[in-house]
């Protein structure tokens, strides 16, 4: 493939997530994003789908029994001249360290608040990873046709509680019940909403209303926005593309999802603000998604996805080059070569074979469990692996048994294997050598508990541990007498210290009396 081709290929490419908290409208906005892109021809599908109500076979059984998604999928269109691949962030119940862990596989990522509810805790967990990355993130405020906080309040929230800039791109006119439109002020249109209808544009300069413009907003109206948009002018941020591509600033959109109001615009400027996929670090350096060769890396291994075959997939994010199904790979890891017979890629849980992909893509591959997470595999070339990806702090810790030690040997394996999927994190105590389990989410137990069962035919046992907040820290800068039962040294599985302190206030106790001992929230190698 020419040169060019490739730079076209890659260019149009935009990878992201979508971050939110429960209910702000995560599902629908996706819908309206499917929509857009001609996947789905009717709203409904993906919702349903969440409910229960789509048929598929493809979930765990424990999916189908909640009626919930354990895992994120992948969704591919193209839309405006660009190949878009949204990687969807599990919350609820099923929030897990995959869904962190799906932030380090994307470019970018888009914020979805509930404007009436503002900043909630969900959000500010997954704001935090891809603040840390430097990924540009665009913020969706959502459910304008509901009554809501006031604009400049969540202005305020966005900078007091994430830390960062914001810049109103489009702004409200009204809300709830009173609802009109909003007005673009980049493009200098405002954007009439006609509830169920569609919406039109009529121009607005900010200054002289004309005609056109008060005969869709109401004059009252008209100067309130005049005066707001003065407003944001003289005493908001400035606008810098740079800094959105930093992700220092963010750009604000305020919309409806479910009346698919101000999607479509918002997502035009996401398309224009936002980056194509980035070099990667590396042990030889930074590669390039122009780099020759293919080069991607494992960012979440699924279990089960299929019943029937109880097969797993690992899922890749394509860094560099191009993926060919049936290629040879080496696996940087033990330097294996594999052939990579099958391929798959995803509308919401169906699959379909994969034949190529290109830097930003995402592919499942099949995996017989030669895969851990944070792999690199490589086509042709010179081996090197791409930097180890960030561990996630967990919230929910148990002690871990076999019921029937005759089974140990099971034991020791299941729970190496499932460790190496990253369905949830092994700690053990230094002398005692107790085995802890770390969960971001109570699903990972659940899910733990049922593969260890089902998979390796074991019986286990956990009790809850009352800890709730996991730091790294250097073993160096512990002494004796710093650690107790309320503050619990363990080693991870690659033997770096964390601390596992009780609850908030331990936690507070232990920085005010060692300010000197540095606490990692989360671990970079
Ligand atoms: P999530 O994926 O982030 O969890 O949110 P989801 O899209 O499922 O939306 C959560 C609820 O909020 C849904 O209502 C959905 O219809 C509603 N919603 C989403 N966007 C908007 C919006 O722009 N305006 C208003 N007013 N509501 C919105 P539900 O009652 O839980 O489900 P359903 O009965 O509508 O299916």
């Amino acid at each position: 493939m020419s040169t060019e081709k490739m730079k076209d290929l890659i260019d149009g490419r935009r990878t992201f997530a979508i971050i939110s908290h429960p209910d702000a409208g995560k599902t629908t906005l996706t819908e309206k994003l499917l929509l857009l892109g001609g996947m789905i021809r009717s709203a409904g599908t993906v919702k349903a789908k969440k409910s229960g109500k789509y048929a598929t076979s493809d979930w765990m059984e424990i999916e189908k029994q909640r009626g919930i998604s354990v895992t994120s999928s992948v969704m591919q269109f193209s839309y405006s001249d660009h190949h878009i691949n949204i990687v969807d962030t599990p919350g609820h119940q099923d929030f897990s360290e995959d869904t962190y862990r799906t932030l380090t596989a994307v470019d970018s990522a888009v914020m979805v608040i509930d404007g009436t509810k503002g900043i909630e805790e969900q959000t500010l967990k997954l704001f935090k990873v891809c603040r840390m990355r430097g990924i540009p993130i665009l913020t969706f405020i959502n459910k304008l046709d509901r009554e809501g906080k006031d604009p400049l309040e969540l202005l305020e929230e966005i900078e007091d509680v994430l830390e960062i800039e914001s810049y109103p791109v489009t702004w409200p006119i009204g809300m709830g019940k009173r609802f009109q439109g909003t007005y673009d002020r980049f493009t200098k249109k405002i954007e009439i909403y006609r509830g169920n209808e569609d919406s039109f544009h009529v121009d607005f300069d900010g200054k002289e209303a004309s005609d056109e413009v008060l005969q869709n907003v109401t004059p009252e109206y008209v100067e309130m926005l005049k005066d707001e948009i003065s407003l944001l002018d003289e005493a908001g941020n400035d606008f810098s593309v740079e800094k959105v591509k930093a992700g220092e600033l963010t750009p604000v959109f305020f919309g409806s999802a479910i009346a698919n109001f101000g999607v479509q615009s918002f997502f035009d400027a996401f398309l224009n603000l936002t980056s194509p996929p980035q070099p990667r670090n590396s042990s030889i350096g930074e590669i390039t998604p122009e780099y020759k060769d293919f080069s991607g890396f494992i960012f979440k291994i699924q279990a089960n996805m299929n019943p029937a075959h109880r097969d797993r997939i690992a899922f890749v994010r394509v860094c560099s080059g191009k993926f060919e199904r049936g290629m040879n790979v080496t696996l940087a890891r033990t330097e294996r070569k594999m052939k990579l017979a099958q391929s798959h890629q995803f509308l919401a849980s169906s699959r379909e074979t994969v034949d190529e992909a290109y830097p930003g893509d995402i592919i499942g591959l099949y995996d017989a469990g030669n895969y851990q997470i944070g792999d690199t595999i490589i086509g042709e070339g010179q081996v090197f692996k791409f930097e180890p990806l960030p561990k996630f702090p967990p919230e929910l810790f148990a002690k871990v048994r076999v019921k029937n030690a005759m089974k140990h040997k099971h034991f020791e394996k299941g729970i190496t294997q499932l460790v190496q999927e990253g369905a949830v994190q092994l700690y053990r105590t230094p002398y005692f050598n107790d085995l802890i389990l770390g969960a971001v989410g109570e699903l990972q137990f659940q899910v733990f508990e049922h593969r260890m069962k089902a998979e390796y035919n074991v019986d286990i046992e956990f009790s809850r541990m009352q800890h709730s907040i996991a730091r790294w820290v250097d073993k160096k800068q512990l002494k004796d007498g710093m650690t107790d039962s309320r503050v619990l040294h363990v080693e991870d599985r690659d033997d770096h210290s964390v601390l596992l302190f009780e609850n908030e206030f331990v936690f507070r106790l232990f920085q005010d009396k060692y300010p000197d001992v540095k606490l990692l929230n989360i671990f970079e190698v």
